[in-house]
């Protein structure tokens, strides 16, 4: 099978194809990335020269060059990754989450209702518990709940699953669609709180949370997720949705204590110099107060189960950011140094 995975140089993305691409010869793998602010083909180096990959620079938002790259690999498959993905910078600049998660999810589903018209195919439109907006302190997200987004990065996603499950509805596409929860693990851009927070405490730099640290999300770790995806596009019905979820709901104060306990125990730095660093700063504005997920439907019928503890996976994910120092100085560029100064600056 020529599976196309978009966005597939960025966090999660990589992931995936860390874990496809030698595991699955009999398919070939053909990543469409754009090179944006938070891709990385440093994340990609042990499967750059495999025979199964390719790697394709591109712009899903660019209608002509989604038809060219359909021309060219007459892809079976698309696992739809690509998307701006940051919730505070979608606050900062809404328009580039349009282009990408509304207009680059439309132009893909197009393309591929023209391209394929007989034969067996899959459209996998990867996304977030974010569109199901906020839960108070009680119950849990699962395939039925309501949409209710919050932020331009959530209802951008929002957006891209309507017109999705539209295209199944109207054209009879077969696609399939994950919700999952915050995922953390190695190769994540470090301006998502674990990875900042991981660098920041290894640096001594402030830890700044958001309003109290009390906000709630429900923590998976990225190599779970990939395995759910796969399962799902394997296995999973068309025109189904599955939510994903870790069930480790923490607060967001408790998950940067023990990122610190850990970075500490790691490093071999006292544990109360780096909780020390912790600062409340000024709130998001629009924060979802609370996430969780219901996974039950996956479980059942796919018999997935996240492999990590929240525990195990951080610590992995700690030894991933302390090993691998060439691949943080290689993202934390000028752009990226910008946007920590133009983010954090102002809630100080
Ligand atoms: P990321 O920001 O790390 O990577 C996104 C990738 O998409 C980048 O490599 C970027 O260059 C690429 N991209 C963006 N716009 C593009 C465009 N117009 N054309 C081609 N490529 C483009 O994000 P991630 O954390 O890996 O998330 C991947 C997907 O998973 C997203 O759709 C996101 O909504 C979804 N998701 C993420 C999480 C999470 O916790 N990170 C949880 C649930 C769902
Ligand atoms: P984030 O990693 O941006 O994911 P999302 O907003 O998609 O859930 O943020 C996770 C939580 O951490 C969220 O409640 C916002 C909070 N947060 C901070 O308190 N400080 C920070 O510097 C960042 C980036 C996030």
């Amino acid at each position: 099978m020529i599976i196309v995975v978009t966005g597939g140089a960025g966090f999660i993305g990589s992931n995936l194809l860390q874990s496809l691409v030698p595991r699955f010869p009999e398919h070939h793998f053909v990543n469409v990335d754009k090179l944006g602010y938070a891709a990385n083909l440093q994340s990609l180096a042990e499967i750059e020269n495999a025979p199964n990959y390719t790697f394709e620079q591109g712009d899903i938002a660019d209608r002509t060059a989604v038809e060219s790259l359909f021309e060219r690999h007459a892809p079976d498959a698309v696992i739809h990754l690509a998307a701006e993905s940051h919730v505070d910078r979608s606050i900062v600049d809404p328009g580039s989450f349009i282009q990408s998660n509304v207009v680059g999810t439309f132009n893909l589903l197009d393309v591929c209702r023209n391209a394929w018209v007989t034969g067996n195919h899959v459209f996998h439109h990867v996304s977030t518990d974010e569109v199901f907006g906020s839960l108070g302190a009680d119950g849990a997200f699962h395939e039925e709940t309501r949409y209710d987004p919050s932020s331009p990065y959530s209802a951008s996603k929002a957006g891209s699953d309507h017109l999705v499950r539209a295209y199944h509805r109207t054209f009879g596409l077969p696609i399939k669609i994950t919700n999952c929860s915050n995922n953390y693990g190695p190769r994540q851009f470090p301006e998502k709180l674990i990875p900042l927070m991981i660098l920041n405490a290894v640096e001594r730099k402030p830890l700044p949370i958001y309003g109290r640290g009390a906000n709630v999300r429900d923590w998976l770790y990225v190599g779970d997720h990939c395995d759910a995806i796969w399962e799902v596009f394997t296995r999973g019905r068309l025109g189904e949705t599955y939510v994903i979820g870790g069930r480790a709901e923490l607060d967001n104060l408790t998950v940067v204590r023990s990122i610190c306990r850990i970075v500490a125990e790691e490093t071999g730095a006292p544990t109360d110099e780096l909780e020390a660093l912790v600062r409340f700063v000024a709130d998001r504005p629009g924060h979802d107060l609370r996430y969780a997920i219901d996974p039950s439907h996956i479980e059942a019928e796919l018999g997935w189960r996240p492999r990590e503890t929240f525990e195990a996976g951080l610590r992995k994910t700690v030894r991933w950011y302390l090993d691998n120092g060439t691949w943080v100085d290689g993202v934390r560029t000028g752009a990226y140094r910008e946007w920590i100064a133009r983010n954090y600056d102002r809630r100080t």
